[in-house]
């Protein structure tokens, strides 16, 4: 009987170990879900705020350009260097002195060639470049006029 009554509460310590390893895997599982969960919502969120994407024409000053200064240009730009960028910027850019914009002239203009390394320093100075489709997108904007639409 005596044995017995050992081997039954064996079995039953083992099988409540068993649960209880279930339950820390499941747990452990649940934690890291979640973890990953969270990790690739922050970085859906900064590809988001990274990427605006400019249109073929019709480029808009304040719903374009100056978002994409906030998210890309501000970080230095935010009175520690000239010119400062903090919105509203318009002025600020078209002031600047040397020259930034001709307006008509997208691809004469400085701005432009700060953006896509044809003039030095090339902005941003670290990390990466904008892409092509917002340096064009201000190359158009200036080709359009450089209002401050
Ligand atoms: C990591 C910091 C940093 C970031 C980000 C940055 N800049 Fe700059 N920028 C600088 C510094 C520093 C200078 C001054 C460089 C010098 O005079 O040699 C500068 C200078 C400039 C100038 C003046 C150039 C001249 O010839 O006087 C312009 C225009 C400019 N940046 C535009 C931008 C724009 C637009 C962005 C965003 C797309 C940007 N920068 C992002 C640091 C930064």
């Amino acid at each position: 009987m005596k044995s017995q009554s050992t081997t039954l509460n064996l079995r039953q310590n083992l099988a409540t170990f068993i649960i209880m390893q279930t339950t820390a895997i499941k747990q452990i599982f649940l934690l890291l879900s979640v973890a990953f969960l969270l990790l690739t919502a922050c970085k859906d969120q900064l590809v988001t705020e990274g990427t605006i994407v400019f249109p073929d024409s019709s480029v808009s000053y304040g719903s374009h350009i100056e978002p994409l200064f906030t998210t890309r240009c501000l970080g230095c730009h935010n009175g520690a260097y000239p010119p400062n960028l903090s919105p509203p910027s318009y002025s600020a850019l078209v002031t600047y002195q040397p020259q930034l914009i001709i307006p008509g002239q997208g691809n004469n203009s400085l701005l432009v060639q700060l953006l896509d390394g044809r003039a030095a320093p090339i902005m941003p100075p670290s990390g990466e470049m904008l892409n092509q489709n917002q340096i064009n997108g201000i190359k158009t904007w200036i080709d359009e006029g450089a209002l401050n639409n």
